[in-house]
């Protein structure tokens, strides 16, 4: 069932001075998983990012590496586009603004707003002088009163600002104030959260000024075709690839689809620092050159650290590439949605981190899932159960609102919520003692049903967070790797007879010992304790060495005990095991087998045993643990 309306949303296109920090991951996986949100809710979605390379900054940042611009911007703009691929993004479109489909768009949108009267029938474009306080960072002319004193800073970039005086084109925005105010006011164009549409409207009110749309000591960007010695501004220029990508230099098919057509909706997703282009620029230049105007800014805030803002100039940045190394894609993109409440600022921390790490996913959720299969597994044959009765544990649809309406921290705390309730019923009806009673089978059925259900569910609707783990838990379950719909938010989609794959490890635990992230923090793991798991430290006490079995015969008197003598390389030690029903004793010679060396020696049946062979109980019957590969004998295994 999927909707005639189009959905369109955009990242800011990101600037190549330097490679991505995580403030940009973070709003890249935030676009991400919300299109993946909508498109589990059937929409036609598309997602567009990419990069913006003009500009006096890149070209001198280019200049000082020694680096022609143009081989500079390539360089750059193939680190996001890894970084996205790491990361799991999987955008429609990546645009760079030195693509030439762009530039033509550019100059095609130029050139209509050059023919363009404002409301009040005067000319949109006029030629101007303009001095101001430019940041050549921000590459924006700033307001007195956006200056920090002394010195002329830019409050942004904490350096100075040079006074600037240029003749050039002007953009007739003052003209556009009643028609921005109504867009806002009547919800045409819709700001989120609500502080950002009041800022917005707080602008507006104080009146708005014409702002100059090109710039003439900038080479590094696209000539303005009246005086080729000028470029286009690079904000005109940036904010022009949300149409430019999708081929509207040639009224291209994706532009028609996604922008042009009825029932489009046009959203940016955008930080706070560039409301003002986004809200009231952008709209304006739209409106001006009869091209529809966006419908909805999603305005986010920022990740600090120890409260300031993380970014290339401070130097204080947190590199996303060395998480995603790391951790993997998926609890990366789960601690940026979850951690922070969207739209405000949060503090990312590495102790909050692998916190987060090894309570809700590699407990809370790791443990649900193998719990839930393993019982199958073991109890049913790895085959589903009969369908039984549902127990509700959660709505998808609240799930799928929360999504919407970008509270991610709220969306993946209503499925921790049912994580934990799976859990909880698991502990409370003890489906091991129910497998001891033939009597009970329909009940452990009907549990088990409802349990592997509710991990498909809970799997299904937290994978435009995690869209790599979900796949996972799919194939743990058998289903086949594709899209998710609509269709399959129902409950009972799983076949009951069908068999579950291999049971796959989720989420190992982050050791603090073996982790570096883990061990910079100083207070200790924010992870409540769990009883039943434990600490690399204690399973390094256990030693285990291949061993090669060299003769094995029957303990006198047992049916299940045999005596093996093992050679561990060093040594040779003699060994009882409890596999007798399994394994004839002659099958056993020649096989490399795992044991636990450190064993203390105990007597079986009068016979001594120097060590235990390890093997897996299935309905009683012994088998063992052996070698994919040749071993030497005594190697150790970890
Ligand atoms: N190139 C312009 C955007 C042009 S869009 C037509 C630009 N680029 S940027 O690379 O400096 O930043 C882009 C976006 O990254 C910001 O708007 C914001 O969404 C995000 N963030 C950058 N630093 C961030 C944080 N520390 N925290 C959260 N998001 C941050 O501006």
């Amino acid at each position: 069932m999927t909707e005639r309306r189009t959905w369109l949303l955009t990242t800011p296109i990101y600037y190549v001075n330097d490679v991505p920090h995580v403030g940009h991951a973070y709003t890249t996986i935030a676009a991400d998983t919300l299109t993946r949100a909508r498109r589990l809710q059937g929409k036609d979605a598309f997602l567009l990012t990419g990069t913006d390379e003009h500009g006096q900054n890149i070209e001198r940042i280019a200049r000082e590496k020694g680096v022609p611009t143009q081989q500079y911007c390539d360089q750059i703009a193939a680190v996001f586009r890894q970084l996205w691929d790491r990361l799991d993004i999987r955008y429609d479109r990546f645009i760079r603004t030195t693509e030439e489909l762009h530039v033509r768009g550019v100059l095609k949108l130029w050139d209509r707003l050059t023919r363009a009267k404002c409301p009040d029938g005067r000319d949109a474009i006029y030629k101007g002088t303009y001095g101001g306080w430019y940041c050549p960072r921000c590459e924006a002319f700033k307001d007195e009163d956006e200056l920090r004193q002394p010195g002329n800073l830019c409050s942004i970039h904490e350096r100075p600002c040079e006074w600037t005086e240029e003749e050039n084109f002007f953009f007739r925005l003052s003209a556009y104030e009643a028609w921005l105010r109504d867009e806002i006011v009547s919800g045409r164009l819709r700001i989120d959260p609500d502080a950002r549409r009041n800022e917005v409207l707080g602008i507006i009110d104080q009146g708005l000024k014409d702002f100059s749309v090109s710039r003439a000591r900038v080479k590094w960007g696209i000539p303005v075709p009246q005086r080729p010695d000028h470029v286009l501004y690079v904000w005109f220029d940036a904010l022009s690839n949300y149409i430019t990508a999708l081929g509207y230099a040639d009224d291209g098919a994706l532009y028609k689809k996604y922008w042009a057509s009825d029932g489009a909706e046009r959203c940016h997703l955008i930080g706070k620092d560039i409301l003002r282009f986004h809200c009231l620029y952008w709209p304006a230049l739209l409106q001006a050159a009869g091209v529809p105007p966006p419908n909805r800014e999603y305005v986010q805030g920022w990740i600090t650290k120890e409260g300031k803002k993380l970014s290339k100039t401070t130097g204080n940045v947190i590199d996303p590439q060395a998480l995603v190394e790391r951790y993997g894609p998926d609890p990366v993109r789960y601690f940026l949605l979850r951690e922070g409440t969207y739209g405000q600022d949060w503090d990312f921390t590495d102790q909050a981190f692998v916190g987060r790490y090894n309570s809700d996913l590699a407990n809370d959720l790791g443990n649900l899932v193998s719990r839930a299969l393993t019982m199958v597994q073991r109890y049913r044959d790895g085959r589903v159960p009969p369908r039984g009765a549902r127990v509700d544990v959660f709505e998808p649809v609240k799930v799928l609102a929360s999504y919407e309406a970008l509270d991610f921290a709220g969306a993946l705390s209503l499925l921790w919520a049912a994580v934990s309730k799976l859990n909880q019923r698991i502990v409370a009806h003890a489906p091991w003692e129910m497998a001891k009673d033939p009597e009970k089978a329909p009940q452990l059925d009907s549990l088990l049903y409802d349990l592997l259900e509710g991990v498909r569910l809970i799997s299904l609707l937290v994978r435009p967070v995690m869209p790599g783990a979900a796949e996972r838990i799919f194939r743990m379950l058998g289903l086949p790797a594709r899209e998710p719909g609509p269709d399959d938010l129902a409950w009972g989609r799983l076949e009951p007879g069908s068999a579950l794959g291999a049971i796959e490890p989720l989420f190992p635990r982050i050791e603090k010992a073996a982790d570096p992230a883990a061990k910079e923090t100083t207070v200790s793991d924010t992870s409540p304790p769990v009883p039943d798991r434990i600490d690399i430290a204690d399973f390094a006490k256990v030693e285990l060495r291949a061993a090669l079995v060299t003769a094995a015969e029957k303990v006198e008197g047992s049916k299940k005990l045999v005596k093996l003598q093992v050679d561990l390389g060093t040594e040779k030690r003699q060994v009882v095991a409890g596999i007798a029903e399994s394994h004839a004793p002659e099958t056993l010679v020649g096989k490399k087998v795992v044991l636990v060396a450190n064993l203390k020696p105990a007597k079986l049946m009068g016979v001594e045993s120097n060590g235990m062979v390890l093997a897996a109980s299935i309905d009683g019957k012994a088998v063992l643990c052996t070698f994919d590969g040749d071993v030497p004998p005594g190697a150790k295994v970890k």
